[in-house]
């Protein structure tokens, strides 16, 4: 089938299959392997030429790997995609290929926490200077370009926050100037946000949330135009990063029924969240699909549609103890990090504590995921929660 003409539906059901090169077995196989055996001397001198298309050794990618990376880059419009190990290495994987040292970066205020920190750390410590910028800053980046700029990098929404970035605008001030974009395209997913069709140069998509969908293995995906493939899979390939072959098959494996988990995480998470916006001890509900969420207005603009992941922040006078006794005896909501699997999680946040180019003023958040229960069990769980913050036992 030619996946890439499909509509979502049907790449995602399509895309990256090859049964009639494995007996007509319709998932790829799994090739464990690091040695890869040559015919003669001839093929295994000619191997450093292939190593970007061909199967040459384990860490190289293997033929699941293969699999992952084309069925990635037909669902989001891109030429070709890099897998790596995991979704943070895949936001490296992409800065590194575009990097060096004396170079300048702009990073948004609501980076994904592990992103600051390998900006202001590693990249600082190998002399890559960084600004924090306001994600909701538009075309107004241009004021922020140093000569050295060379990487400006997105992430919409933003970590805890949910700021919508104006994308549009943003690489249209990169791109004259020969700027490299990337964007943390996790929450949107190749299903909602097409950032390539955008003019972003990598799309990263930490395909250990949605795609895998199951909360059992970690993996990223660099998802590439034809020019920036080449840069992306050296750096990974200089890095040592490759995708697990079993993981690169539960990713596969995951990635078929994302469309239909996605649209039952949506309209639940939609649910909770105007239901949370009626209650008296909520102070503001983070949710793109929301009138009052900052940049819902390019939202509604650039999106197909909202995930399952969005935070909310209680009034202030709300105390630790409270907050901690109303997540505590959550029964269908896990205390966890990550997100993206069929279950429902909850953790209490802070941004504040990360903010440097922005303020962050509220009282306690709490970040939800909303997984695949039933919905009014979700809200009746949040519902007996709230009872325990006013002090009262459900
Ligand atoms: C927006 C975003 N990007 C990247 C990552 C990193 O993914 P991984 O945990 O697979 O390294 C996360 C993880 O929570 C995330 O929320």
């Amino acid at each position: 089938m030619r996946a890439k003409s499909k509509k979502p539906d049907s790449q995602i059901a399509h895309a990256g299959l090859n049964p009639h090169k494995n007996f007509g077995v319709v998932n790829p196989p799994v090739y464990h392997a690091s040695t890869i055996l040559h015919p003669n001397v001839a093929h295994f001198e000619q191997a450093e030429a292939r190593r970007f298309d061909d199967v040459v050794y384990g860490r190289f990618g293997t033929p699941t790997q293969f699999a992952l990376e084309e069925a990635m880059a037909t669902l989001e419009g891109g030429a070709r995609a890099v897998a790596v190990c995991s979704g943070v290495a895949a936001c490296l994987t992409a800065m590194l290929a575009y990097l060096k040292a004396g170079d300048h970066v702009l990073v948004p205020d609501s980076v994904y926490g592990p992103v600051r920190n390998f900006t202001t750390g590693f990249l600082a410590r190998f002399g890559v200077a960084h600004d924090f910028y306001d994600p909701l800053i538009g075309a107004e980046i241009a004021s922020l370009i140093k000569p050295s700029t060379k990487v400006i990098y997105l992430e919409s929404p933003g970590s805890l926050t949910f700021e919508v970035q104006d994308v549009p605008a943003i690489v249209a001030v990169a791109k004259p100037r020969g700027i490299a974009t990337m964007l943390d395209n996790t929450w949107g997913s190749p299903l909602f946000l097409r950032p390539l069709t955008m003019g972003v140069d990598v799309s990263i998509v930490a395909a250990t949330k949605y795609i895998v969908g199951h909360s059992d293995a970690m993996m990223g995906v660099c998802v590439c135009t034809s020019a920036s493939f080449e840069p992306v899979k050296r750096s990974a390939l200089q890095l040592g990063y490759h995708a697990a072959p079993d993981d690169s098959y539960l990713a596969l494996r995951g990635l078929r029924t994302v469309g239909v988990r996605l649209r039952a995480h949506q309209k639940a998470a939609l649910k909770v969240a105007h239901w949370l916006k009626t209650r008296p001890e909520v102070e503001r509900v983070l949710h793109p699909a929301l009138p009052d969420c900052p940049g819902h207005d390019i939202w509604k603009r650039d999106f197909a549609g909202s995930s399952g992941l969005f935070s909310f922040t209680l009034k202030r006078d709300f105390a630790k103890p409270a907050v901690d006794a109303m997540i505590d005896g959550l029964e269908l909501f896990g205390i966890g990090a990550s997100w993206g699997g069929f279950e429902s999680l909850v953790v209490p946040t802070n941004p504040a504590r990360f903010r440097t180019a922005t303020k962050w003023d509220a009282g306690p958040m709490i970040r939800l995921h909303i997984g695949l229960e039933d919905i009014d069990d979700l809200i009746a769980d949040l519902e007996s929660g709230f009872a325990r913050l006013n002090g009262k036992t459900a």
